[in-house]
């Protein structure tokens, strides 16, 4: 390609701000702030599964462990894909566990281990709407200011109700056989 074309304050810009156009109507800095607050939440949602699924040792419900360990491996992709989003809008994703914890915190998110499968999934569910709730909240606010941001928050957002909806199905079922 022929770079003479552009001047050079053109390419500058271009290299300054990669994917970012003038057509880019988001303000990147909010976007990559709450990008970041919900892959603490993603994070935690990882650990708090993991932590579940070492301790779902039942013999009454031996699926319970595997569905832990595939919910915490969606976490873990769902946390990559907010990360890939956030280095392309210019941002670092946070790393540090202490500003992970605090980010999490601020939305009232933290890992729980209840003592029974029936609170861990419990812990579970609660988790999971919390996130549907602020996924929906930040794709209404991001609109059309920010479309690929905005379709890969409702690939997660997906994701979460199909979670929350699996919870809440398994909760239903065992209230039903004890009844
Ligand atoms: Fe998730
Ligand atoms: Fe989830």
């Amino acid at each position: 390609m022929n770079t003479a074309s552009f001047t050079t304050e053109a390419i500058q810009q271009a290299i300054a701000q990669g994917a970012i156009t003038e057509a880019y109507q988001a303000d990147p800095q909010q976007v990559i702030a709450a990008l970041n607050q919900l892959r603490a939440t993603e994070v935690t949602s990882y650990l708090q599964y993991k932590q579940h699924a070492y301790m779902a040792v039942s013999l009454f419900a031996p699926g319970l462990k595997n569905d832990f360990e595939a919910h915490a491996t969606l976490e873990l992709h769902h946390a990559d894909l907010l990360a890939q989003r956030i280095q392309q809008l210019g941002g670092v994703p946070l790393y540090s566990p202490v500003d992970i914890a605090a980010q999490a915190a601020s939305v009232g998110v933290r890992p729980e281990q209840g003592p029974t499968l029936r609170e861990m999934i419990i812990e579970n569910l609660l988790l999971e709407r919390q996130q549907v709730a602020a996924y929906t909240s930040l794709i209404r606010e991001i609109g059309d200011s920010d479309p690929t941001t905005r379709r890969l928050l409702l690939e997660i957002l997906a994701d979460t109700e199909r979670h929350a909806s699996e919870l809440t199905d398994y909760l239903k079922s065992t209230a039903e056989v004890r009844s």
